[in-house]
């Protein structure tokens, strides 16, 4: 096994996702800057065709469940606000990346970033959107693998599948880290908000989360139901156990579970997944 301090060096030092436009390190950056406007922000990412391009299909498709057509980039940024921005803006450009991690890990994290969303209105949650982003970047721990480890992980990935093993339970052993860790790393890293980190961290066990318990919980759940209805693959060979704290914590009954499950899978199957 590396040195965990090695690992955690490596990953730590990705100051970007190689596969990320040019603008969206810039964007980042910007975001974090003081006095940024949301103006400003929505000016940037119009010069960029393709990302404006995805970014409005994304806002448009049920992830977020907006009523009505949103036809601007200003019109998007104002709905989602600058909190959940960077995730957002990681979430859509970082399609090829997820892709060359894992077939399948883009449709897992837009799968769980739906159920995210119902599970968010089903416990009243108000701020749904953020529970969208923190699911659809839940596993970025997973890419960051993929970037820094590209060989050692589709290793690891052939070895959960053929040994039957979790793929948290393979990276642990291989990394001494699994990849909620190393995408909390690098979630903090890259400034994202505070909720949105812990949600990254303890998607496993939402227990420990200390802030943002409800949020971490709801990705946890989206996370396991996704698999559940067999959308999009994660690595796994089978579905974890929900954890019983972050199910009761979130107060859901058997009712609720099958209402989300049915709007997930219409959601899943229509045509607007397609990003
Ligand atoms: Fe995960
Ligand atoms: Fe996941």
């Amino acid at each position: 096994m590396k040195p965990a301090a090695e690992i955690r060096e490596k990953i730590e030092s990705l100051s970007a996702i190689p596969t990320l436009p040019t603008v969206l390190t810039n964007l980042l950056a910007v975001i974090d800057s003081e006095g940024t406007s949301i103006k400003h922000i929505g000016d940037l990412i119009n010069k960029d065709q393709a990302l404006s391009t995805r970014l409005l299909k994304m806002v448009n498709s049920p992830v977020y469940g907006f009523p009505g057509r949103i036809s601007s980039v200003h019109q998007a940024l104002m709905l989602v606000g600058l909190g959940a921005l960077k995730g957002m803006l990681m979430g859509v450009a970082i399609f090829d990346a997820m892709q060359k991690t894992m077939i399948g890990l883009w449709e897992h994290s837009i799968g769980s970033a739906i159920a995210a969303r119902l599970i968010a209105v089903k416990v009243g949650m108000k701020e749904t959107e953020e529970a969208s982003v923190a699911a659809l970047i839940h596993d970025l721990g997973k890419v960051t693998f993929g970037i820094c480890y590209p060989d050692e992980y589709k290793a690891l990935l052939g070895k959960a599948k053929t040994e039957e093993q979790y793929i948290v339970d393979v990276e642990r052993e291989n990394f001494g880290v699994n990849h909620a860790e190393a995408g909390r790393w690098i979630a903090k890293k890259w400034n994202f908000p505070g909720n949105l980190v812990e949600a990254i961290a303890y998607h496993h066990k939402p227990e420990l989360a200390k802030d943002a318990g409800e949020l971490a919980a709801i990705v946890h759940l989206s996370d396991m139901i996704i698999k559940m209805i067999g959308f999009g693959f994660s690595g796994d060979p089978y579905v974890h156990q929900v954890n019983s704290k972050a199910w009761e914590l979130l107060g859901l009954d058997g009712e609720d579970l099958k209402d989300v499950l049915s709007e997930l899978e219409d959601a899943v199957s229509g045509e607007s997944l397609s990003l």
